[in-house]
């Protein structure tokens, strides 16, 4: 939120001082249960009201918990976050799996959810190379079908989600994943049909049918790799070149407690600012689980096999596991109040560690615990660090 760029600046110095102090404060108070969530005392402090005037803070929302009785994680939604993203019922293969056949109901429930609570919200995705149904590359006789049909047919499809939901969806991520970590365009049918100008194609067609107020985003993982963070910038820089409008691009932030580093994600968001857009943090979460070499990323295709050292903490995260989270939490919230002149939201990938798509990815079936509120929805001692650096960093402000 640029116009927050003053305190912005007068707080980060504050900020990073104080992270570890308030790590050690919030394993005490999260014992103590002064997060008061579901089953615990009323809510005493929520993430929005804590980034309020710096960035929104949200969730992704799995179409289950639409479904779940009485509700009680879209209770602890509308209570901690002011944006809300759609995991997976807005994406072509759930949202419209046959041509001219739809899915309404989930993403029709997720819109109205967000109205209703006066919240960012998030379209993901229009275009991407994972949970894209067959037939949208094929005539009616299963061939493949040429450029100009493709292009209609990604109209149709931007058109279709304008005319239901208008001005309802604040954002939408427009494209996502199509570079490489070498900065390479991704294979997928989008180029083979489209070619290598079928970014530029998908952002024209969305800027022409979407309204003006809707921002437009570039979606990626690992966008602190030099390769895609440098290619990525080159992208933007075009798109403004030829005037085709980009508003903004979402780094995932599928991280570890490990990495990436605090200053290659700096980098990476200094970068993209410079360039002239948002930055959006849009799949927060930080696996705490071991991985093997090479399984980092969010390519949802990879898939690892399982075995016990892998999945080490089936029965609870022991409490110098919890310390590190909440140190890495605070580390990046600090971060992000520093920049955040060029941030415009931070969304969390899932909502409850119960539901977080990490407990089947890379190997299905394990234990994980990447999110700020455990399988129970209890705020965890990274909760109580994430919301201590906020209010320390308003502290700062206020007593300069
Ligand atoms: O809805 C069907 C259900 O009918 C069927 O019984 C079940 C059994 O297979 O599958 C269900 O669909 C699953 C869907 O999630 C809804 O739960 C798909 O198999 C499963 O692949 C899909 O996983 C999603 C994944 O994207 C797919 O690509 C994850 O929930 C979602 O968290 C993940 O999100 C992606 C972002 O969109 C892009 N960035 C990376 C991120 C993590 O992979």
């Amino acid at each position: 939120m640029r116009e927050e760029s003053e305190v912005a600046m007068i707080g980060n110095v504050a900020t990073m001082a104080l992270v570890g102090v308030l790590v050690a404060v919030s394993l005490c108070s999260c014992a103590s249960g002064a997060g008061g969530e579901p089953g615990g005392a009323p809510p005493a402090r929520s993430l929005k009201d804590a980034f309020a005037g710096r960035f929104h803070v949200g969730a992704a929302l799995g179409g289950g918990l639409f479904r779940e009785p009485g509700q009680p994680t879209l209770g602890l939604v509308a209570r901690q976050f002011g944006t809300i993203s759609p995991e997976n019922v807005l994406k072509w293969g759930p949202f419209n799996p046959r041509s001219r056949v739809y899915n309404h109901e989930g993403a029709d429930a997720f819109v109205k959810f967000g109205r209703r609570n006066g919240m960012f919200v998030v379209g993901h995705v229009l275009f991407w190379h994972s949970q894209t149904p067959d037939w949208v590359f094929e005539d009616s006789r299963g061939k493949p079908i040429g450029r100009e049909a493709l292009l209609k047919r990604m109209r149709e499809r931007v058109r279709h989600v304008a005319s239901r939901y208008r001005k309802h969806i604040d954002a939408w991520d427009v494209v996502n994943e199509a570079i490489l970590d070498n900065g390479k365009m991704r294979k997928s049918k989008w180029l083979e049909v489209l070619g290598d100008g079928w970014i530029e194609d998908a952002f024209r067609i969305a800027g022409e049918e979407l309204p003006r107020s809707t921002k437009l985003l570039y979606n990626d993982y690992s966008m602190t790799m030099r390769g895609r963070r440098d290619a990525v910038v080159r992208l933007v820089r075009e798109l403004k070149r030829k005037k085709i409008r980009i508003d903004g691009v979402g780094m995932q932030g599928h991280w570890s407690l490990g990495g990436p580093r605090i200053r290659d994600i700096e980098k990476s968001i200094v970068a993209f600012h410079e360039a002239g857009v948002d930055v959006h943090i849009t799949e927060l979460d930080v696996d705490v689980l071991p991985r093997k070499a090479g399984m980092w990323g969010a390519d949802v295709a990879k898939r690892l096999e399982g075995d016990p050292t892998m999945d080490p903490y089936r029965d609870g995260l022991p409490e110098e596991m919890q310390r590190k989270l909440a140190k890495r939490y605070a580390d990046l919230f600090g971060l992000f109040l520093k920049h955040s002149d060029k941030i415009e939201r931070v969304t969390f990938w899932g909502v409850t560690d119960r539901h977080s798509w990490l407990n089947n990815w890379p190997i299905k079936g394990r234990t994980n615990y990447p999110l700020l509120f455990d399988r129970e929805g209890r705020p965890k001692p990274a909760f109580d660090a994430v919301i201590n650096v906020a209010r320390d960093s308003a502290e700062a402000v206020k007593t300069r």
